[in-house]
């Protein structure tokens, strides 16, 4: 019998502090950096963000959200034999958020490691997840997207401050007789890596070149909306399915014209988009658990709605996951 993977269990956790971009744009002034809500809203979608205190960490927020998923998977935490953190902003060099989330849901032993693909972290994690389940190598995985990316902000580079904020979201992804994950499709293309970065690094005891985001805001955007048209189709075509069947997609939550773009070029209709962007800002590989757990817990997606995921980030890199729920 063929063995797949389903999602049993979703989750997600914010930091308690809103930030509203009027409150922003207040704080931005007394730095003499010039924004504002209309300006904000019009070009991004974002309303407000959530900004996490200086003492929690991405594994803070992560082992939050992955709580709410095993409770919603009816799983313990105990009968996990995988975890994996997509992260940019881990909270060391070494070792790895997932070895300090594992430790601080109070289990040991199952392998635990990170994945770095910056805002399309999530995807990639699930897509690997799901490899391991399907081989057999694992059968209860936690699948984790965990930022704090308030941490590597400019907050005098209005063109990047504005879009960010902190947030985690997690699934329990389960060896399953029916699926499931259907198809994914990854991609990365390194010749972009200076598009969207934080070039800084650790050496020698000292923080060594600039340790704060760096974008080229049309760059990314101008790329974003042709690759997500493409690993969409890609991954459809890997499921033997076409884009009508598709019930909601979530796709990586920077800018609503960006995601309005790819559903306008897949010809899905607005209303079947799960936007989380207004409120939660672009959250990385947060992102796009976060929108999940959002929509599953607000009753609109429902068990056996066909999910498209997609996320788009540095690297440069790219992909989707289509997934029956
Ligand atoms: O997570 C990975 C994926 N990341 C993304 O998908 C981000 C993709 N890029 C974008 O979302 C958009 O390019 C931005 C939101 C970053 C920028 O929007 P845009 O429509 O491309 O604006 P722009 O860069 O062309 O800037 C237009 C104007 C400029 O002023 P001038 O040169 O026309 O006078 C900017 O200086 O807007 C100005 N501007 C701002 N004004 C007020 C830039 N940032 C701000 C700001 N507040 N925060």
């Amino acid at each position: 019998m063929r063995r797949f993977s389903r999602i049993t269990g979703t989750g997600s956790y914010l930091p308690p502090r809103r930030v509203s971009n009027q409150d922003l744009a207040v704080e931005l002034a007394t730095r003499g950096v010039e924004t504002s809500d209309d300006w904000i809203v019009e070009r991004t979608g974002i309303r407000a963000r959530h900004f996490a205190a200086p003492d929690v960490s991405s594994s803070d927020l992560g082992v939050e959200a992955a709580r709410r998923a095993l409770e919603s998977a009816g799983v313990a935490a105990a009968e996990i034999d995988l975890i994996i953190v997509a992260t940019s902003t881990p909270d060391m060099v070494f070792p790895s958020a997932a070895c300090i989330l594992q430790n601080k849901l109070g289990v040991a032993g199952c392998a635990a490691f990170d994945v770095q693909a910056v805002c399309s972290g999530f995807v990639y994690a699930l897509t690997i997840a799901d490899s391991m389940i399907k081989t057999g190598a694992a059968n209860k995985a936690l699948v984790i997207g965990a930022e704090v990316f308030s941490r590597i902000l400019d907050f005098t580079d209005r063109t990047t401050c504005v879009l960010f904020g902190d947030g985690a979201g997690a699934v329990v992804l389960e060896g399953s007789e029916t699926p499931g994950i259907l198809a994914s499709d990854l991609h990365a293309d390194g010749k972009h890596v200076g598009i969207l970065c934080v070039p800084g690094t650790v050496s020698g005891g000292k923080v060594l070149g600039d340790p704060l985001l760096k974008m080229d805001g049309q760059a990314v955007f101008k790329l974003a909306v042709g690759v997500l048209e493409d690993a969409a189709r890609a991954t459809l075509e890997k499921a033997g399915r076409t884009a009508s069947d598709i019930d909601w997609l979530i796709p990586h939550q920077a800018n609503i014209r960006i995601m309005q773009g790819t559903a306008k070029k897949l010809k899905l209709p607005f209303d079947k988009l799960v936007v989380t962007v207004d409120e939660h800002g672009n959250t990385s590989a947060a992102s796009i658990p976060l929108a999940l757990d959002t929509a599953v817990r607000s009753g609109k997606i429902r068990r056996g709605d066909t999910l498209m995921l997609e996320g788009v980030g540095g690297g440069f890199t790219w992909g989707a996951v289509l997934l029956d729920f």
